[in-house]
């Protein structure tokens, strides 16, 4: 009987997404949320899905520090096939807008030290009409392998929702079977939102590197919000079965977009770092101000995002306004498994600033020897605290402050010495 269970045991470990990928929260650039499926290229010159668009937005990235930073996928969305698969049943990206073909626009990431994605859907059809993959899940990894692809993002259009726990397997063991390691991003939690019952993401999480779970971001501020309050109600569902290759997407990053201030940038930046989400940007490289492209490129925030623990963290705290946050990172205490911290502090409030003062070990930061603490944004040190200590801080109506602490046994302290904040 118990050789039998440990069998069992063995198969189902055997059966879990191994493709050694995305062991950090992927990062890049995707089209979706500026260009949408914009294909008039004829009124929209420097707005259309064509391969242009992506080869101007992979030289941004490889020339103006993104790629430094570690955003390193370009990712291909809906609207870049021909109506119509090939006579042999093959796909075909649109021959006015991708002539070059898709091998070709992968060469040119490549080529740059950059990745490409690309995007299909499960169904008979994409969200936007286009050739769907049903019925053509091995025909389509191949194509993808054959063009040298890095990402798959597979949507749930147009296909019987009972579908989902076989279609997504069915579409990783293709891609497996191409032998190309190709991170596979699925939509099929996203589509099953009002069935919640019907999703394991323990199961999911065996077949996808990362998954949508939620509704379309789009620029502005009620969409972040809406978003995180998700995430916040989600959270005791989503912390366990989040990490290293398998990620909770709650879509791209809209910074640098009309309709986002830079408070709300750094909310939508603190927070999706906070929770070792990928990142993704959806926003015009080629005309973004400093302000943004600073708020994107902030290695501290970055490094709490990529944090090898790949922890999800947490709401502690919730007034009101204001959410406090907090994410176990590295380094950690190897003698005493203390690990140090991020924390986020959010003021969802449209028009007042928020101070926010708490007792650091209410909140979990318990280290008896105290902790270091640093802020993010402004890159300065804040000072040395012990767990009795009260931490104040001033946040911004819609904007998040971030900080990180470090327990003082691993911490610089360059002769600082404990002083209660005032
Ligand atoms: C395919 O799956 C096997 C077993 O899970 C794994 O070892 C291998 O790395 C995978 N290959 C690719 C290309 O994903
Ligand atoms: C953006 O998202 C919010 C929240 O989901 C929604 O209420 C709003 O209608 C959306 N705006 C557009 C232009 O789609
Ligand atoms: C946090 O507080 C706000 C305001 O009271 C509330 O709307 C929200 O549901 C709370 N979040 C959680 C996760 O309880």
């Amino acid at each position: 009987m118990r050789l039998i269970c440990l069998l069992a045991l063995s198969i189902t470990v055997s059966l879990a997404l191994d493709n050694g990928l995305a062991r950090t929260p992927p990062m890049g650039w995707m089209s979706w949320t500026a260009f949408y499926c914009e294909m008039n290229c004829q009124k929209h010159p420097h707005a259309c899905i064509n391969e242009q668009l992506y080869m101007d937005m992979a030289d941004r990235m490889a020339a103006d520090g993104y790629l430094a930073v570690g955003y390193k996928g370009v990712h291909v969305d809906d609207c870049w096939m021909d109506r119509q698969r090939d006579a042999a049943g093959r796909l075909v990206s649109d021959p006015q807008r991708f002539p070059s073909g898709m091998k070709s626009l992968a060469k040119y990431m490549h080529d740059r030290g950059l990745t490409f994605g690309i995007y299909e859907d499960y169904g008979t059809k994409t969200c936007a009409g286009f050739p769907g993959s049903y019925g053509f899940l091995q025909m389509d990894a191949q194509s993808f392998a054959d063009w040298d692809v890095d990402y798959l993002k597979l949507d749930g259009c147009n296909i019987n929702l009972d579908l989902m726990p076989v279609g997504y397997p069915e579409m990783a063991r293709a891609l497996n079977a191409t032998g190309r390691p190709i991170v596979y991003s699925c939509s099929w939690p996203a589509y099953l939102i009002n069935q919640p019952q019907k999703v394991d993401y323990n199961v999911i999480g065996e077949y996808c590197n990362l998954w949508r779970n939620f509704d379309d971001i789009n620029s502005s501020w009620k969409s972040i919000m809406s978003i995180i309050s998700y995430y916040d109600h989600m959270q005791d569902k989503h912390i366990p079965t989040h990490g290293p290759g398998k990620w909770h997407d709650p879509d791209m990053l809209v910074i640098g977009n009309a309709g986002i201030t830079p408070d709300m940038a750094r909310a939508q930046m603190t927070i999706w770092c906070i929770w070792s989400a990928p990142l993704i940007m959806s926003n015009d490289l080629r005309n973004i101000a400093p302000v943004f492209r600073d708020i994107l490129q902030n290695k501290a925030v970055i490094a709490v995002d990529q944090d090898p623990l790949g922890k999800m963290g947490r709401l502690v705290a919730n007034t009101t306004d204001v959410g406090v946050y907090l994410k176990p990172m590295t380094p950690v205490d190897s003698a005493t498994g203390e690990t140090s911290f991020a924390i986020g502090i959010l003021n969802r409030n449209p028009v007042n600033r928020n101070s926010v003062e708490f007792v650091l070990g209410r909140l979990g930061l318990s280290s008896p020897g105290g902790y270091r603490i640093d802020d993010l944004w402004t890159g300065q040190l804040v000072g040395v605290f012990r767990p009795t200590d009260s931490f104040q801080t001033v946040v911004n109506p819609t904007g998040a402050n971030m900080f990180k602490a470090t327990p003082v046994a691993l911490a610089n302290l360059k002769g600082l010495r404990f002083a209660t904040f005032k």
